[in-house]
């Protein structure tokens, strides 16, 4: 048996998330990445949500005998078959273009699922199509209220198993990586950047040919508008990609905003979808149990955004502990923001949560390897939380508490 094997590429894949970012940001051009990778103001929330976790030690119990610990979890009716599922964000078809069909597949085949959101680079039923079993919806409630039912209807018919609706884009944070790159279309084109998209001949030759870089719902609803005023959808004259990324992105800056929407409107989407029904981006353990007590919502996603939205914020695990205790067993907890680790799965379970939802990490994989790159970084944290329970001593992922926790000296 030899000891070496050749190879022609000496490269060694990502062994932990941060270098799947690095991986990605030399892969997508500037634009890509600054939207992706960015957050808001001075990234103060961004980073807090990273380092937060770290103020955790994990508990070790001696000779236990744990050497298969079980990894399962539940969100609303769907078992998963570990504590981690994909967050929703908004045009993946920049990392990408497979974008969140590639990602719903991979999920699901890792035993988990895809939270889609509204603002996708591919329909609800697109999406619904390439997979086999029953993701997630995520709702921006835009627009008149007979369009937001029409979406949930559609939504429900396509299959989709829970709604989590987002409530913490009352307005577009202040992302000023997009600035910098004018992210608003259309494109400000100079030679440097020119020089710099076509060091991403690739990204960008696919990017226009597959037509997948901006929100398919919004390109839908901004078609529709202009039906009804009998004018055109687009104004663009570079390619239809970009004319239709363009109508997408006006909609959305007009529409989306959705400032007044208040707790009224809240219970009118509660009225208007019978399956589990969450909140994703509360901080307060006021609005938690409002949510949950008042409302009739199944749960909430403890979540500021991944940092994209009100800088300085508290960290998402810094708001999990009053959340969770309020709520105890009257509705399941869900975390985001700053999970890079199988230990920040395990303190958010040992604080509370009952599941983690990733956004930025799944996309550096899609960025890099499409579904296969997804799908290697969910089993990355699937090995990292399996053996960092082992080294604990702990059973299984359900069976943590406050108690498997020491806070750092
Ligand atoms: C590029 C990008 C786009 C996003 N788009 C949406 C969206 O459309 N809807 C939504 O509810 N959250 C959106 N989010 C927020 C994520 O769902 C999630 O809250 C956040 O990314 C979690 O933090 P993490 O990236 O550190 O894991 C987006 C996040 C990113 C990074």
């Amino acid at each position: 048996m030899s000891t070496f094997r050749f190879r022609l590429d000496p490269g060694v894949p990502p062994v932990n998330v941060e270098e799947w970012r690095q991986a990605a940001r030399r892969k997508l051009p500037g634009l890509a990445w600054g939207y992706i990778d960015g957050g808001a103001d001075d990234l103060v929330t961004k980073q807090a949500c990273e380092a937060g976790f770290r103020r955790w030690r994990l508990r070790q119990r001696a000779l236990t005998g744990v050497i298969a610990p079980d990894l399962t979890a539940k969100i609303g009716n769907t078992e998963i078959s570990l504590p981690v599922a994909l967050c929703p964000v908004g045009a993946t078809g920049l990392a990408h273009w497979t974008g969140e069909p590639a990602a719903a597949r991979a999920a699901e085949s890792c035993g988990t699922r895809l939270m889609l959101s509204t603002a996708a680079s591919y329909r609800a039923e697109e999406v619904a199509d390439a997979t086999q079993e029953n993701h997630f919806f995520q709702l921006y409630p835009v627009g008149r209220r007979e369009r937001i039912a029409a979406l949930l209807d559609r939504v429900k018919a396509a299959g989709y198993a829970a709604l989590f609706v987002t409530i913490d884009v009352q307005t577009v944070g202040n992302r000023e990586d997009e600035k910098r790159w004018q992210f608003t279309l259309p494109w400000t084109v100079t030679p440097s950047r020119a020089l710099h998209m076509a060091r991403h001949w690739r990204w960008v030759y696919e990017a226009l040919r597959h037509r997948r870089l901006a929100s398919a719902h919004h390109a839908d609803e901004a078609k529709l508008r202009a039906q009804e005023a009998e004018g055109t959808a687009s104004t663009g004259k570079l390619t239809a990609a970009l004319a239709e990324a363009e109508a997408s992105q006006k909609y959305m800056a007009r529409v989306l905003i959705q400032s007044d929407m208040t707790w009224e409107d809240l219970a009118w989407i509660r009225d208007h979808w019978q399956g589990p029904l969450y909140v994703k981006g509360i901080l307060d353990a006021d609005d938690a149990a409002r949510a949950v007590d008042q409302i009739g919502c199944q749960g909430v996603v403890v979540s500021n955004h991944g940092g994209r939205q009100l800088d300085r914020s508290p960290a998402s695990i810094e708001a999990l502990p009053a959340i969770a205790e309020r709520i105890g067993d009257r509705g399941e907890v869900f975390l985001d923001g700053g999970v890079r680790r199988g230990s920040d799965v395990i303190t958010a379970l040992a604080l509370g949560a009952k599941a983690v939802f990733i956004g930025r990490p799944y996309l550096y994989g899609l960025a890099v390897n499409g579904e296969q790159g997804v799908r290697d970084v969910i089993e990355l944290f699937r090995s990292e939380i399996a053996r960092d329970l082992i080294l604990m001593g702990c059973p299984a992922s359900r069976a943590l508490d406050r108690d498997w926790l020491i806070p750092a000296p």
